[in-house]
């Protein structure tokens, strides 16, 4: 797992386009360690894993290379990074990548979907809680400045309920399925945001 994660790191920092940190180091801490501590969290959750808007592969990568049980989704809506992403899928027998927009796949699939650095949390709400069923959750990394209550707002429109979490993280546990008139046509939750 390590030296593939290794690889990966490399590769996305040398492949133009997919990350702006250029220091290894600075690299290593945004695009590995810190995908890696969502492990554990997301393991408090059964089923198939969505990365949604996983750029150049985090945090799904590092998450489907540390618990080889979980099937991961990779959905990223740009084509050429999702040329990237397919070429490794030959090496993590649990991964698969999609190409497509949150607002356009089938609701109430997996039973986690993960988001970092995705879009303003109420955005990434909204992309990220259709996808999942009901009794699943949406996990999203969260920088210091987050406001958690226009999250928890959002979330509520959504049929979900924040729980505790690390800090670092809001977890999303959906409670019913997705409401009626979700997910928006495109554009409209970055133009209208629930919160
Ligand atoms: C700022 S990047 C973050 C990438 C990665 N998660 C990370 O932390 O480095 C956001 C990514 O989300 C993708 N994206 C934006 N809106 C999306 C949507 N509605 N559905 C799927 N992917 C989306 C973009 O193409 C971009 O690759």
């Amino acid at each position: 797992m390590t030296e593939l994660l290794e690889r990966w790191l490399e590769a996305v920092i040398a492949t133009p386009g997919l990350t702006a940190l250029r220091d290894p180091a600075d690299a290593r801490r945004v695009l590995l360690d810190d995908a890696l501590r969502g492990a554990e969290v997301v393991s408090a959750w059964d089923g198939p894993v969505v990365d949604v808007g996983s750029g150049g592969g985090t945090p799904g990568i590092p998450l489907a290379a540390s618990l080889p049980d979980r099937e991961v989704t990779l959905l990223e809506a740009e084509r050429r990074k999702c040329e990237f992403l397919r070429s490794w899928e030959p090496e993590l027998a649990n991964l698969r990548v999609v190409w497509g927009r949150a607002e356009e796949q089938p609701v109430d699939a997996f039973g986690v979907a993960v988001a970092k650095a995705l879009a303003p949390p109420p955005v990434a709400v909204e992309w990220c809680l259709p996808l999942v069923r009901p009794g699943g959750a949406a996990i999203l990394w969260l920088g210091p400045s987050a406001d958690l209550e226009r999250v928890e707002r959002a979330a509520e429109q959504m049929a979900a309920r924040r729980v505790d979490s690390p800090p670092g993280f809001a977890v999303l546990e959906k409670t019913a399925p997705t409401p009626p008139g979700f997910p928006r046509r495109t554009g409209v939750a970055r133009k209208r945001p629930l919160a």
